[in-house]
């Protein structure tokens, strides 16, 4: 991080929501985890001091579950995750400055200090409710711990708080036949005294603090006013032990709600962080610090972060956020991400799957190239993520880069020519700047890399039209002049896209020798060495991402069939219609290794099917032979051709794959059973 001794620099502290110890990091976490950390890349290659804090959100009930379940403690449970978790981020270049934990020691004081203080300022009240509790596990049946039948719409196996089939949130006590997810037996009523937080007392410095300027997106800040207008209702702070949290003082068995630690975590972290690197907490958290305060959360957590979260700092005068950013959801092929359809992609399955060694960094530019500072959805879909990455990093801004740098190593004697640039090119540049500033500011990343495209074709056509390779025999000068202009221009994109892509920007500074700030956009090279040449940009074929997707489908299988001890019934065996198919013409497909296009005949059909099989069977093995395919499969596009069905095979103990085929030859279209 930069000193931030200068005064014209400004001083943030950025973070991302806690994500839960409860779970593995997937691609939607890292959505959220790019998205902050381009802005805080941004902020520091402005020369602007950014501290970026994230931790693991580790209390409440689904992880006293999880920890059940395993029979494992919490403890252990926690610990856990948060070495997987810190692995996972690091693997994409998330540079955090701290990942702590919400179960530590300045979280518990913090979280004392902000009640206590709402407390003295008049706004908890305590009240004896009726409450679900277990006889059989002498517990109180809090969120999570009991399910029952949704009161809206009826859905069953839904939890106490939020119904996952219809949205609506409720009190436990609300749920139709209600029982303990643990021993599943119907709870009985018992009075219980909690603790509530008055919200409503705070209605107009609510109203006041998302009115301010930047705040939030202004789609959000209707949302929330129309929440506020509904009126704001109290909030139970306090959970009946066991709970795994942190005891409220005074009571014998009373814990403080997770919703109440988890964004203390924020403030605990830059604590922690603070002792470690000679700080103080105060020159974040206090209201005349200067420090903006920034956070990113997704669009499901943001009645925490607006109105909860305000009071809660408000109330002990700490500093207030500047801005919080809301994006939208991750979505896989266009829908929800979901466990048993399998498209529920985890960090680490990313990591191991994807072989191609910039794949991380290639995730980190797709994100860069959807998000915009609203709360749309983004759809991750392996089409458009091999030809976003393509198109733009390989074919543009790579291909400017590769043919500029052959062009000065074979012709200039590996240098950078001396030469005047093209000061039309150097204009375009500054006006192009000026624009990404301002679209990083507002996390606008989306209209970043369409500026930088831009600049890239404008390269590339520059290059195209000026015909360097004919110049350099009758003009030297000329094409001199058009290496500078090219190779200033890459600099330039490279510092614009380093926030998004660091290390590929990384290996142009290794080629020019030098480390880029911000400023370092301006054409400024001239007469001087290059480095080592390094191709830029692999790029991404559609076979270097198939595996993810593979093992998805798989999963899915996975998941259905566990869902019954690994048994299922005939219906569902049933629901696959397999059918004996004629293969009529089998040849190979050009740059994969693993696919052949297959023209079957099922009956009166004829189908092209991709099968995964060539480097069993060559393509002549294979006409005429009778086979059972899987008929009824949805239709995929895998490396840009149509498949229609699926070859049944067997995998011997030598690792080849056999095909199946009936005894007996036979008519294709004969239904398997
Ligand atoms: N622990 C809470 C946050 C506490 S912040 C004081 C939590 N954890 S979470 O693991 O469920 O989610 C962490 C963040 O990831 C949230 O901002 C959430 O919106 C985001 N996402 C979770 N799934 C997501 C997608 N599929 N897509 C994009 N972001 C998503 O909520
Ligand atoms: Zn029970």
């Amino acid at each position: 991080m930069p000193p931030d001794t200068n005064p014209r620099n400004k001083k943030f502290l950025v973070t991302m929501a806690l994500p839960y110890a409860n779970g593995d990091i997937h691609l939607g976490h890292l959505l959220e985890a790019v998205q902050t950390d381009i802005f805080v890349r941004y902020q520091r290659l402005r020369g602007n001091h950014a501290v970026y804090v994230c931790a693991d959100d580790t209390h409440g009930t689904p992880i006293e579950l999880s920890a059940l379940k395993r029979n494992i403690t919490p403890a252990e449970l926690i610990a856990q995750a948060h070495k997987d978790h810190c692995r996972d981020y690091a693997g994409f270049n998330i540079g955090f400055d701290i990942f702590y934990t919400t179960n530590s020691e300045e979280n518990r004081t913090y979280v004392e200090l902000i009640f206590e203080n709402l407390r003295k300022n008049g706004l908890v009240a305590e009240r004896e409710i009726g409450q679900y509790y277990c006889e059989h596990d002498k517990r109180f049946l809090p969120d999570r711990f009991i399910a029952g039948t949704c009161p809206k719409c009826k859905a069953i196996k839904q939890y106490g708080d939020v119904c996952e089939a219809c949205g609506a949130t409720y009190e436990p006590t609300d749920l139709g036949d209600p029982h303990c997810v643990v021993c599943g037996r119907q709870p009985v009523m018992r009075q219980s005294k909690h603790f509530y937080v008055q919200l409503s007392k705070c209605e107009q410095f609510l109203r006041d603090f998302i009115a301010r300027p930047g705040v939030l997106q202004d789609d959000m800040r209707n949302f929330v006013t129309t929440w506020i207008n509904e009126g704001l209702r109290e909030w139970c702070v306090s959970r009946d032990g066991p709970y795994f949290g942190f005891r409220i003082p005074g009571t014998e068995n009373k814990f403080f709600y997770v919703w109440l630690d988890a964004p203390i975590g924020y403030l605990s972290s830059t604590d922690r962080w603070c002792k470690d690197n000679g700080r103080r907490v105060e020159e974040y958290w206090s209201p005349g610090s200067g420090t903006r305060i920034v956070h990113f959360i997704g669009k499901d957590i943001v009645y925490f972060h607006a109105l909860f979260w305000p009071v809660m700092l408000k109330n002990s005068n700490f500093n207030l956020p500047s801005t919080i950013f809301v994006h939208g959801f991750l979505n896989i092929g266009g829908e929800k991400m979901s466990k048993s359809r399998g498209t529920f992609i985890l960090a680490r399955d990313f990591l191991s799957k994807v072989k191609h060694p910039q794949a991380p960094e290639y995730l980190r530019f797709f994100f860069g190239a959807k998000l915009a500072p609203n709360t749309a959805d983004i759809d991750f879909s392996p089409d458009e993520f091999t030809k976003r990455v393509n198109t733009t990093l390989a074919n543009n801004f790579g291909n400017l880069h590769h043919r500029t740098f052959v062009f000065c190593e074979r012709y200039f004697d590996k240098k950078i020519p001396e030469a005047p640039w093209d000061e039309t090119i150097a204009r375009e540049v500054e006006s192009a700047a000026a624009e990404i500033e301002r679209c990083y500011e507002a996390a606008e990343y989306k209209s970043v890399v369409e500026r930088v495209h831009a600049l890239g074709n404008r390269g590339n056509k520059y290059y195209q039209d000026n015909k360097p390779w004919e110049l350099v025999k009758t003009d030297p000068a000329g094409a001199a002049s058009i290496m500078v202009t090219c190779v200033n221009l890459i600099k330039a994109i490279a510092v614009f896209l380093k926030p998004i892509v660091p290390e590929i920007c990384g290996s142009v500074e290794r080629q020019l020798g030098a480390r880029f700030s911000w400023n370092d956009y301006r054409f400024s090279l001239s007469g001087k060495p290059l480095l080592v040449t390094e191709k830029l940009v692999i790029p991404l074929t559609d076979e270097d991402i198939a595996p993810l997707f593979a093992s998805t489908a798989s999963l899915a299988a996975k998941a259905e069939a566990s869902a019954d001890d690994g048994m299922i019934d005939i219906a569902a065996f049933k629901d696959v219609d397999l059918r004996v198919a004629r293969i009529l013409s089998a040849e190979k497909i050009e740059k994969s290794k693993k696919l052949v296009k297959l023209q079957v005949e099922i009956g009166s059909e004829h189908r092209q099917i991709l099968a995964g099989i060539a480097e069993h069977y060559s393509p002549d093995q294979l006409a005429g032979k009778l086979v059972i395919v899987v008929a009824n499969l949805k239709p995929a596009m895998l490396m840009g051709q149509k498949s229609e069905g699926m070859l049944l095979t067997a995998e011997g103990p030598d690792g080849k794959f056999v095909l199946l085929t009936p005894e007996n030859p036979m008519a294709s279209g004969a239904r398997v059973s």
